[in-house]
């Protein structure tokens, strides 16, 4: 397996190339930045582990990076420095880094599956998507925007209030228990928990404050780092989460990927979510890491207050999505 990260000289893209490095099952690691390529890449290949690695920081080098990559991780773009700015106004510069590095993947690595690590996903999957498309190439199924740190969370914040009342039985079920669907930035975001024992130990006010903890979860990261950063380990242990899912699916050594969530096209419609045309769902992938199916049954047992959780994310989502799409239609 040859797994390439854009922006691995970054908060995020170094834990991240560490934790790559040291999968058993990554054969081959590239990691491209305009700042530091080489010398994430010369720290790594220092560690006694198989898998090869290899640093770039150049354009022309891109080709040698991409070519027979089976995964491309976006971890390249501007983070949030401060609360005050939301990951919708990273939009902008986000956008152009983007733009160029997609460019090159659908010139060297068409084929690879594609993870969306930077923000604000919610717009930029969609520009991925359409910029693939524009090229004639439907790639939707093999396009995945990272929100696994949203589940992370969920289960984390869960927990601490389970135990902070002294249940401590649920503690293996918490994560079997938890999905989180919309899209990966404030009111998108919805935790939704399946287990309704679960739920009913939670007052109305104490759920409340687990869903705005859980949308709100990055600033709390930002804020405690002061105008140095947003959440960047966490969100390395969660995009080699869903990494391990997809080699795991690649590989055939696990089922069909259910439970684990990601922002993704919506094939077809999907009854709840007419509206909108992608959302991140829980999913099913096939052997060759393509989304071949999302688990819209959840929709059918949701309580009132958490359809409209749901119905404000798809009206954010539907926002970001346009903003992205009109994004592509207006450049060349
Ligand atoms: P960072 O600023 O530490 O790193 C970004 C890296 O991208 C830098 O090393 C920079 O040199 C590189 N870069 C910039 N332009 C490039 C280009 N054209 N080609 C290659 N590399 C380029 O930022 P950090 O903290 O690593 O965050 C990266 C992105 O991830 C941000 O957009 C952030 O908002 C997003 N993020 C996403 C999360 C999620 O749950 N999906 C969670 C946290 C952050």
């Amino acid at each position: 397996m040859k797994v390439s990260v854009l922006g691995a000289g970054g908060g995020i893209g170094q834990p991240l190339s560490l934790l790559l490095k040291l999968n058993e099952s990554v054969d081959e690691l590239s990691l491209y930045d305009i700042y530091g390529g080489y010398g994430v890449a010369s720290d790594l290949s220092h560690i006694d582990r198989r898998c090869k690695v290899q640093g770039y920081e150049k354009e022309e080098e891109m080709e040698e990076c991409l070519e027979n990559s089976d995964i491309v991780i976006i971890c390249a773009g501007i983070g949030r420095s401060s609360s005050d700015i939301s990951r919708d106004e990273l939009f902008n510069k986000n956008c152009l880094i983007i733009r160029k590095l997609v460019n090159k993947i659908i010139e060297f690595s068409e084929n690879s599956i594609v993870l969306v690590i930077s923000n604000p996903v919610n717009s930029l999957v969609p520009i991925v998507c359409e910029m693939f498309k524009k090229r004639g190439i439907d790639k939707r199924n093999k396009i995945y925007g990272i929100t696994t740190l949203d589940l992370i969370r969920s289960e984390v914040f869960l927990r601490e209030i389970l135990n902070g009342k002294g249940i401590y039985e649920y503690d293996n079920a918490i994560q079997e228990s938890i999905r989180v669907i919309g899209g990966h930035s404030k009111e998108s975001i919805v935790p939704i928990i399946l287990n309704r024992e679960i739920k009913s130990k939670l007052s109305a006010i104490e759920y409340e404050r687990f869903v705005k903890r859980v949308q709100n979860g990055g600033d709390e990261v930002v804020e405690a780092k002061n105008g140095r950063g947003s959440a960047t380990l966490s969100m390395a242990f969660a995009g080699h989460r869903f990494v391990c899912c997809l080699l795991a699916r690649l590989s055939g050594t696990s089922g069909d990927g259910a439970g684990e969530s990601a922002y993704v096209g919506l094939a077809q419609p999907v009854p709840g979510l007419l509206h909108v045309e992608y959302f991140s769902m829980p999913l099913e992938i096939n052997a060759r890491g393509e989304c071949v199916g999302v688990d819209s049954g959840l929709l059918r047992t949701l309580d009132a207050t958490e359809r409209r959780l749901v119905e404000t994310a798809v009206s954010r989502v539907r926002q970001n999505v346009a903003q992205g799409q009109n994004y592509v239609s207006g450049t060349h």
